[in-house]
């Protein structure tokens, strides 16, 4: 059987970072479910279909072109349509794009599927704000991830600084705010910790405190 690690949580707990150095130490594969629904906010203005989840956008997101790549450096690459679309990916433009094609049934059952087939051996590590309650629900680990309001947006200010955006911290605390809130209300799936979810707050811990504390879980229960 395929172990899954399902890590859910908003924006600046540290899904991304714990998750991916997680799937590293492991030796698993590892979902950014965020990017298949930023992938598809930019498909969408792409083609200049709206962000609604009508019938066309259902369609690209079972058939849009998608691919992941690790570089030999370690880096990693998101390509679209075959051409890398990395930094984009990562803009708050983008980011909130993906919250408002995520609100739809429609799209997110067509991204089930996609999601689903990342599960290989020797396992999985996949993170987002659904994998434990909705795509990944026999999880034998769930983990959601919290932090401050506060901490979350300073830490979206690095990662947006490095990724050449300047945003004042204020208005990305906005920002933060209400992309998690329509994230939290939404009817289709929306974000809530598993009833079966380890939940830590991670506003004071370091990325590396945090995948230990995973990792002794994961020992644990059997899965390393
Ligand atoms: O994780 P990331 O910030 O990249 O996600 C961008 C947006 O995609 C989230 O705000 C959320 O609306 C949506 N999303 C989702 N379900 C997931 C992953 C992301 O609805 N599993």
């Amino acid at each position: 059987m395929v172990k899954i690690i399902a890590i859910d949580g908003p924006s600046g707990a540290g899904k991304g970072a714990v998750g991916s150095m997680l799937a590293k130490n492991l030796g698993f594969h590892y979902l950014d479910s965020g990017a298949l629904y930023r992938l598809l906010g930019l498909v969408a203005v792409r083609h200049k279909i709206d962000t609604g989840g009508n019938h066309n956008l259902t369609r690209l997101a079972e058939n849009m072109d998608i691919g992941f790549e690790v570089r030999a450096d370690g880096d990693n690459r998101v390509l679209l349509e075959g051409e890398d679309v990395t930094r984009e990916l990562r803009t708050e433009k983008t980011a909130a794009l993906a919250s408002q094609v995520a609100t739809s049934s429609q799209i997110r059952e067509a991204l089930l599927l996609r999601q689903r087939r990342f599960a290989k051996a020797p396992g999985l590590v996949a993170d987002g704000r659904d994998m434990g309650t909705v795509v990944f629900p026999d999880a034998p680990l769930k983990v959601y991830l919290t932090a401050s309001i506060e901490e979350r947006a300073r830490r979206r200010h690095k990662q947006l600084l490095e990724n050449g955006e300047s945003v004042s911290l204020r208005a990305l605390e906005e920002q933060v705010r209400s992309r998690d809130e329509r994230d939290m209300s939404r009817e289709a799936s929306p974000l809530v910790a598993a009833a079966d979810a380890v939940e830590l707050d991670t506003s004071e811990l370091s990325v590396h405190e945090v995948v230990d504390t995973v990792q002794n879980i994961a020992i644990l229960r059997g899965l390393m």
